[in-house]
């Protein structure tokens, strides 16, 4: 049946498309709402009851140059037309790869050469894991807790994030070992310091207030890796550390910026792999090309970045990015994959890129990022608002108790997410704590975060009450 055809049918039996999906999807696949995707264009998703809703979720941080840029749209039919699937066994390359070969050499770290491409950001940490394993003939691997990392059964392995991701699927991917990541709202060694409170407060994350700069970091999390590697993972047993370099479904909790150098010097004392899963924080995300060059206050280099995500502009694709000799160990044919590394994709990511520096997306990251946030902030006077983090348009909101302490009724960040659906805001809760996210396109205008945050108003207002800190201080 031809589009136009099909949406008019879904549109005309509503209600019978629900019993179809309730009765043939599988039912282990969350879902925020029971809205059909119908189309979409720029921030905002248009659904078969004729609503439309403005995106702050972006397919996860996926849709960077927005829904349906023109220009990708175009890239990818004319890709279309002249060919779709060039398998990447039978060809050394194709012209599409080659191009995005040349536009990613210009963006990745200069010490990152080497490429290699997959469909998922999964599939992209399996085989992450795969190259540092066989690079260093070592099988451990050190991963962090609130990290997400994926669904298949490597990337699942280290995942802690939240344990419905893994609970059931034992035995899991053996030689996986968990180091505690700086979560610096909860830090008992800052509880417990005389000025820790005043110190912290709510961090924005914004000039001028910026104090990520000049957060100092009580180290805990670095002395635990260092016993780690005395205590559970020999060094010489460690083949990789994954982290990402803000956690993405862990809550966008953001290091301080003496971690992720402390994290590269190990690596380098022990000849291990330092590997960042840019999968949700790269790509212009964060105001910058990759998240770790916002977050480590000196230059980190990774020996292998992942990426994938807002790479394709929501088209499956994504891949690594490595140091020329980290493939030495791997014997031919070990890697690979069907659709790996296809026309489409590579032109759409093309395309993406294209879009990203022509429309100075780096920097509407940056402004209505600070945009997004200054507002957030006006709004902690009012509401429970523990902390404010992330940076450019990947920023979470974290809240805490009725009593002003830093737990959280549970549910109320699904509820915020729920009171901004009935008003026609896709936003999406993160971790594992109550926090919400916004991950909206890269494209955003100013006008359309007024709108967000003027809808997000009213969502506090309707979960906490008009004058929740008058009443608490009462
Ligand atoms: C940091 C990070 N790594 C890996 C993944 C897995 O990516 P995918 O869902 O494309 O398999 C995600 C997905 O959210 C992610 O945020």
């Amino acid at each position: 049946m031809a589009q136009q055809s099909l949406t008019a049918a879904v549109r005309a039996g509503a209600s019978d498309a629900a019993q179809r999906i309730a009765k043939h999807l599988s039912p282990a696949v969350a879902k925020s709402s029971d809205f059909i995707a119908e189309r979409a264009q720029g921030t905002y998703v248009y659904t078969t009851d004729g609503q439309k809703h403005l995106d702050m979720a972006a397919g996860i941080g996926v849709e960077s140059t927005g829904h349906c840029h023109p220009r990708v749209v175009k890239a990818i039919q004319e890709q279309a037309a002249q060919f779709i699937h060039a398998q990447q066994n039978i060809f050394a390359s194709n012209v599409a790869q080659v191009g995005l070969l040349d536009r990613l050499l210009k963006i990745v770290p200069p010490s990152l050469t080497r490429f290699f491409f997959a469909n998922s950001g999964s599939e992209a940490v399996d085989n992450a894991i795969k190259v540092a394993r066989a690079h260093t003939k070592r099988q451990n691997i050190i991963c962090f807790e609130n990290s997400f990392h994926g669904r298949t059964f490597g990337a699942m392995a280290l995942t802690t994030s939240k344990t419905y991701y893994r609970q059931g699927f034992a035995p899991l991917m053996p030689q996986v070992v968990v180091a505690p990541y700086p979560y610096c709202l909860h830090c008992k060694v800052r509880a417990a310091h005389p000025e820790g409170d005043s110190w912290y407060k709510v961090q924005p994350n914004v000039s001028p207030y910026d104090p990520y700069s000049a957060r100092t970091c009580c180290n805990g999390p670095v002395e635990s890796l260092k016993w780690i590697l005395k205590q559970q993972s020999a060094p010489s047993e460690t083949a990789a550390i994954i982290v990402e370099p803000i956690m993405g479904e862990g809550g966008f909790l953001t290091p301080p910026p003496s971690f992720l150098p402390a994290l590269r010097k190990i690596c380098d004392e022990h000849g291990i792999v330092l590997i960042i899963d840019e999968v949700q924080s790269g790509v212009a995300r964060t105001g910058k090309w990759w998240g770790h060059q916002h977050v480590s206050g000196e230059a980190v280099e990774p020996d292998i970045m992942i990426f994938a995500k807002g790479i394709a502009s929501g088209f499956p694709f994504a891949g690594l990015a490595t140091r020329d000799n980290m493939f030495d160990g791997l014997a031919l044919g070990t890697m690979g994959g069907t659709y790996g590394a296809a026309p489409l994709a590579c032109a759409t990511a093309n395309a993406t890129l294209d879009v990203i520096e022509d429309e100075n997306l780096l920097q509407n990251s940056t402004d209505r990022g600070r945009q997004l946030v200054e507002g957030i902030l006006r709004m902690t006077d009012k509401y429970p608002i523990i902390d404010v983090r992330g940076r450019g348009l990947m920023c979470a909101v974290e809240f805490g108790g009725h009593d002003g302490g830093l737990s959280a009724s549970p549910g109320i960040a699904a509820a915020i997410t729920k009171a901004a659906g009935k008003r026609n805001m896709l936003l999406l809760v993160a971790g594992a704590r109550e926090s919400v996210r916004f991950l909206p396109p890269l494209t955003v205008s100013e006008g359309e975060i007024a709108e967000a945050l003027s809808i997000f108003g009213d969502c506090l207002e309707e979960v906490f009450g008009i004058s929740h800190m008058e009443a608490a201080s009462a």
